[in-house]
């Protein structure tokens, strides 16, 4: 389907609370360009970029602002043609809690602007600590209305009782079918792949169970570190930063039934199903590790006790997994920067077979490999025949990768994606209610009694404990980084 042919979105009030943020530099506001360039915006929007009176800007300001992330972090860069046409949409208006006049007169005047009956869609681009405040504000000032959504970045809540209080105060204001919890990860290309992957196709889903796969392991780790953001960081860490949102996201995905279509009614009840199965986390099977030279970052307490690296066995405790533990791994300063889901098979007696390749690291290892960076890729990895008089065995490869498959052209970032369906009002790829209250249920032990964090060296791999986590089994990464 061309872009020409895609849905397009009701025309739109587009409000970025935080437009001065990293989030908006990175993502927002290059990718709103980029939707511009694609064809999918709206047919007349506007976008107001907000922030506090203190980080005020002019209209001039914010599209200068604009200009330099769209040319630092773009797909496409402000030397694409469209660009002057799109600062024409542009504006800023300060607001915050109890002084939001401004921002309603603001919207309003863009409505008149675009004329009939535009929505409204409030991006709460801000510090977590912040989203209650916001969410009054929008009550308050009478910015959210009927035709408004909004929507609410990550970590949602902190735990369980944080995370019921904000959907208290969430639906005071909007109905659930107005709320849109972000995770960029279900935005990825190569995550929804997953559901083409095992949907649409006979071939694996007969074996996608305990009968034929032994572990699932979800591991991303990132080799940048928390530059710059230890305000963020250190209050959160890397289980509430990473596991709560996007691993178990992609766990969802990884382990639902096949859903009756997928639409968001059908989508999430399925993924909820996943997170009703889970069982609480084991905290003796939790890794938590700190990177040396942490507590020396500008702005991290020197006795933190934050981890920057956490690993855990999760089980989901149903008919198809029962037996089968899901390792995740996501942390701060590690070897590698990958996202990278592998599933291992039962081995087979291979008795018959005494020689494997001894240069061969992957051994006698059976495993599906998908690999959902952009723009990603899935591999089987399995035994073959080496060429020669003997019967050896050497580690081998089918590989499917995006990159040399597809054209890449209709590619949108997972922000992009997201906010697309956004104004679609689609809720498919976004996080329920009482799908994230139900993650932080299960968090609970793990939170309450978190192991000490232990140090481990930059650019590892993690503490030793994270190998012995996953015996008998080992870690796809580092060994076969590169495939
Ligand atoms: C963000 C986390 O949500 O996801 C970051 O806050 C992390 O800590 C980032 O680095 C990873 O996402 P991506 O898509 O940039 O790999």
């Amino acid at each position: 389907m061309t872009a020409s042919e895609l849905p397009r979105p009701d025309n739109h009030v587009i409000v970025i609370f935080g437009a001065t943020g990293d989030l908006a530099k990175r993502k927002l506001l290059p990718g709103a360009f980029h939707l511009q360039v694609a064809g999918l915006m709206p047919r007349d929007y506007r976008i107001i970029g907000s922030a506090p009176p203190s980080f005020a800007m002019t209209d001039e300001q914010f599209i200068e602002h604009a200009r330099e992330a769209s040319a630092e972090f773009g797909i496409t860069t402000p030397d694409h043609p469209a660009w002057a046409e799109f600062t024409r949409h542009l504006s800023f208006s300060a607001a915050e809690p109890g002084n939001a006049a401004g921002l309603a007169e603001a919207v309003q005047r863009a409505e008149k602007q675009i004329g009939g009956n535009p929505r409204r869609l409030f991006h709460l681009a801000v510090p977590p600590a912040a989203f209650t405040s916001m969410v009054d504000m929008l009550g308050d000032s009478g910015l959210a209305t009927d035709r408004s959504r909004v929507i609410i970045e990550k970590p949602f809540g902190t735990d369980l009782a944080s995370s019921r209080a904000l959907n208290r105060a969430v639906h005071a204001v909007f109905d659930e079918s107005q709320v849109f919890r972000i995770d960029h990860f279900l935005g990825k290309e190569s995550v929804d792949n997953i559901l083409a992957l095992r949907f649409a196709n006979g071939l694996l889903e007969p074996m996608w169970n305990r009968d034929y796969i032994s572990y699932a392991q979800i591991d991303v780790p990132e080799t940048l570190t928390i530059a710059g953001r230890a305000n963020f960081y250190d209050a959160t860490g890397a289980y509430r930063d990473m596991v709560v949102t996007h691993l178990f996201q992609v766990l969802g995905f990884v382990a639902m039934e096949p859903p009756v279509s997928l639409s968001a009614r059908h989508l999430r009840a399925e993924k909820y199903k996943v997170y009703e199965a889970l069982r609480p986390l084991d905290v003796r099977h939790a890794v938590r590790g700190q990177y040396k030279g942490y507590r020396s970052e500008p702005g991290v307490p020197a006795d933190s006790g934050t981890e920057t690296m956490v690993a855990l066995r999760a089980e989901v405790d149903n008919w198809r997994w029962h037996g089968v533990p899901f390792y995740l791994r996501s942390g701060k300063a590690l070897g590698a920067s990958r996202q990278v889901i592998t599933l291992g098979m039962h081995e087979p007696p291979l008795r018959m077979f005494p020689v494997i390749r001894s240069d061969q690291p992957t051994g006698r290892r059976n495993e599906i490999v998908i690999d959902f960076a952009d723009p990603g890729s899935i591999s089987f990895k399995f035994l073959a025949k080496v060429p020669g008089p003997d019967m050896i065995l050497g580690a081998s490869q089918l590989a499917f990768r995006y990159s040399e498959s597809f054209a890449q052209a209709n590619a949108l970032e997972g922000y992009e994606r997201l906010i697309h369906l956004a104004m679609l009002g689609d809720q498919a790829l976004f996080t329920s209610a009482e799908g994230i209250e139900r993650l932080w249920e299960v968090s609970t032990p793990l939170l309450d009694n978190p192991p000490p964090v232990q140090p481990y060296d930059p650019g590892s791999w993690g503490p030793a404990s994270v190998d012995k986590l996953v015996a008998p089994y080992r870690w796809h990464l580092p060994e076969d980084a590169g495939t």
